[in-house]
């Protein structure tokens, strides 16, 4: 049984869960995007130097309950974790690869406001749109950053929508990432569903609502981070999360996270407090990580990446990479 008492993830079960799957669309443009990105990125880190790529995941996966989607079943996530630490990844000299889930945060957009994004704008005179004042600041860092990162080939994005497009592009994306070994890290933020309907037994059409109260069953999920550490890619550096709501259950669930995943790290977060402290769970240590209280736009992000990137480094040098 795994952390969340599930039966232990077969590798036939997660096959099996790939076969009945929708096939994901542009397949072959998303592999070459990412082999392109691994590529430049490993051959312009210079001899003897490994680049240092990171997958970052972020947001949620959705479970869609009709085949031409009208309702689905959704895993909250903001995105705000995985579009900060993007920036300190990038910061600390990684490239990164960003996961995330169409229509969340997005790296150096925190600052600007999501609703409604268009305050940021002024179209009083009728002749030009120009950027309102008190964001020009923002917005001007916003484009520069984003455009330099993802111009200078450092920022890969690549969206997803539901759970069956999230586990087959971080599939691809691992088996990737495994070529670079040690110097490459996964950094799972995203809020991965853990049930589902499979495709070939939901609704093709909207359900009916005529039909009276609507009764479902969910398969699970199998949970694709024992296949990434086993088969997709052993070798590089994986961190994932726990997200729970009751802190007394907390830690225990990370512990048994990591031992059961042979995850490296596993970062420990409750829901109504992420944003301001999360605990680093190790082997043999229990860290925990928080933000700058005394600074307003200090993020938790900050001192939690500068952590991961030293202990990425023990990692590496102890790899003999
Ligand atoms: O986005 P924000 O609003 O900023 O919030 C950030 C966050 C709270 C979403 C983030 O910090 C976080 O905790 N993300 C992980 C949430 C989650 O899915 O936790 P879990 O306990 O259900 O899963 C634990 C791990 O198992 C995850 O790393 C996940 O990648 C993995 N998993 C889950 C389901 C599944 N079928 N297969 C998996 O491998």
């Amino acid at each position: 049984m795994d952390d969340d008492g599930q039966i232990e993830t077969s590798l036939a079960e997660i096959q099996s869960f790939f076969d009945s799957a929708p096939p994901l669309k542009d397949r072959e443009g998303i592999i070459t995007k990412v082999q392109d990105f691994i590529h430049k990125n490993s051959s312009s880190s210079g001899i003897g130097k490994a680049a240092r790529v990171v997958c970052v995941t972020s947001g949620g996966t959705t479970v869609p309950l009709e085949q031409r989607c009208v309702r689905y079943i959704d895993n909250f996530s903001s995105g705000r974790r995985g579009a900060a630490s993007t920036e300190y990844f990038l910061e600390a000299g990684y490239s990164v690869i960003f996961l995330y889930r169409s229509g969340t945060c997005q790296p150096y957009c925190s600052t600007l406001p999501d609703d409604p994004f268009l305050n940021c704008f002024d179209a009083s005179d009728d002749t030009a749109i120009q950027v309102h004042p008190s964001f020009a600041k923002e917005v001007k860092r916003a484009i520069k950053e984003n455009r330099a990162a993802v111009l200078g080939g450092r920022l890969l994005k690549l969206s997803f929508t539901t759970i069956f497009e999230y586990l087959q592009m971080l599939q691809l994306i691992a088996t990737s990432m495994n070529t670079l070994g040690p110097s490459a890290m996964f950094y799972l933020a995203a809020a991965v569903s853990d049930f589902y309907v499979p495709w070939e037994t939901m609704n093709v059409h909207k359900i009916q609502s005529g039909s009276g109260p609507l009764d479902i069953s969910l398969a699970q999920v199998p949970k694709m981070i024992s296949a990434l550490r086993r088969e997709w890619a052993p070798l590089t550096f994986c961190i994932s999360f726990k997200l729970e709501t009751d802190s007394k259950i907390l830690l225990e669930k990370a512990r048994r996270a990591l031992k059961k995943n042979k995850v490296h790290l596993v970062v420990a977060n409750e829901l109504s407090t992420r944003k301001e402290e999360v605990i680093v769970v190790a082997e043999n240590e229990e860290i925990v990580v928080r933000r700058n209280q005394s600074k307003a736009e200090a993020e938790v992000e900050r001192p939690l990446v500068a952590l991961l990137v030293d202990r990425h480094s023990a990692y590496i040098k102890h790899s003999g990479s």
